[in-house]
């Protein structure tokens, strides 16, 4: 079986790690979109233990579609009975370099063909049940080759679901664990965040240190599948508790100049059952300044942008410079778009990657240690 992965741009080589390390085959990758082969049980594995994606899409058929009677066709030959029963069938379309060109021509055309395999032919319409979830169809064409996907994960794999309440600008789930998987950060090293906000790097970072699988707080879309066996599921989530490690020792501090902000991770670090293991403070990044000795990972997200102008950026940035200055055994890296910032230290700018965060363009700024 084949499947087509999406993540934030600039996680692609971090999300086609995590697919080798689970013992699946790439079979080719574009920006945000990564494209495997693997079995049945890859939906509820990968889905629960996925760090840094955003939605599996298993590929129930693919072929050259050239005019509107290929894509109905190529959509019969499907079986949906397995996937469907009486739930919304919700379709949507993207098409690049094609002769197929009307998302909503393509839309309607998938969407009645799925109807009458359903009804085995019978021109009626399908009754939905919308107190059940919408099944979430995808018809990907690119230089005419279709590809009909089936959504698995549901909503975006980085809504977690331990976040109750956030602050103005969070940073989302599967970025903080993709910033921490690209800072470089030895588990065995303190890490920090000065900037903690809602606490999101902090408790992604005790999930990986704890080896937690991040899709444990939530449901997917493909536990309503018809005909989904369910003792997949059961096996993979037995398998991910019996490799959590909370005995492992990790320091973790997560610290913001706002107090209602620390109210505010430490009650989601309990909803991801992590509280115990983040060290949470009220301070000032200029407060340490003051510290002695400031050693190892600092993966921080700043306040920058419009949103955040309440701040005194210039003050912040520099204080952040110094502090690398101040401390040469700190390392790791901070996520920003605030033009402001130009460290000088040539580590700092080789290494920088282009992300977005919440549909901004921004730069992860990472120092590592000269050996
Ligand atoms: C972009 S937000 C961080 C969001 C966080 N990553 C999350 O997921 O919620 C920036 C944070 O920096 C904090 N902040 C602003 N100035 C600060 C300062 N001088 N020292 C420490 N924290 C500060 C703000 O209170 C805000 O929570």
């Amino acid at each position: 079986m084949n499947y087509v992965i999406t993540c934030a741009a600039g996680l692609e080589s971090i999300l086609k790690k995590e697919i080798e390390i689970a013992g699946y085959q790439i079979l080719s990758s574009w920006p945000t979109l990564v494209r495997f082969k693997g079995d049945f049980s890859a939906i509820a594995k990968m889905n629960l233990r996925s760090r840094v994606w955003n939605k599996l899409f298993l590929e129930l058929g693919q072929h050259i579609t050239s005019d509107f009677n290929q894509l109905f066709d190529l959509v019969q030959g499907i079986d949906w009975k397995m996937y469907v029963q009486g739930n919304p069938i919700i379709v949507s379309a993207i098409t690049k370099q094609s002769l197929l060109t009307s998302t909503p021509t393509i839309q309607s055309i998938t969407k009645k063909s799925i109807v009458k395999k359903i009804l085995d032919g019978k021109e009626w319409q399908l009754p939905e049940d919308h107190s059940k979830e919408a099944i979430d169809v995808l018809v990907y064409i690119e230089r005419n080759m279709c590809s009909i996907l089936l959504n698995t994960t549901g909503e975006s794999l980085h809504k977690r679901g331990y976040k109750k309440a956030t602050g103005e600008a969070p940073i989302n789930e599967a970025l903080a664990a993709g910033l921490l998987l690209l800072s470089g950060r030895k588990f065995s090293e303190p890490l920090y965040d000065f900037f903690c906000g809602s606490g999101t790097i902090a408790i992604e970072a005790a999930l990986l240190a704890k080896n937690i699988a991040p899709g444990s707080f939530r449901t997917f879309a493909f536990q309503q599948f018809k005909r989904y066996d369910q003792n997949l599921f059961t096996t993979e989530v037995i398998s991910a508790k019996s490799k959590v490690m909370l005995s492992k020792q990790h320091t973790i501090i997560a610290s913001d100049i706002d107090p209602t902000m620390m109210s505010i991770a430490q009650e989601n670090a309990k909803h991801a059952g992590v509280a115990d293991y983040i060290i949470f403070e009220t301070k000032n990044i200029s407060d340490y300044m003051e510290t002695p000795e400031l050693a190892w990972t600092l993966v921080s997200n700043p306040p920058y942008g419009l949103r955040m102008n309440t701040y005194d950026l210039e003050k912040v940035y520099h204080t952040i410079t110094e502090l690398f200055i101040k401390h040469p055994k700190l390392h790791g890296g901070v996520i920003t778009s605030y033009e402001g910032f130009l460290p000088e230290d040539e580590w700092w700018t080789r290494k920088k990657s282009m992300l977005y965060n919440g549909g901004e363009r921004c730069w992860f700024y990472k120092k590592t240690l000269l050996k």
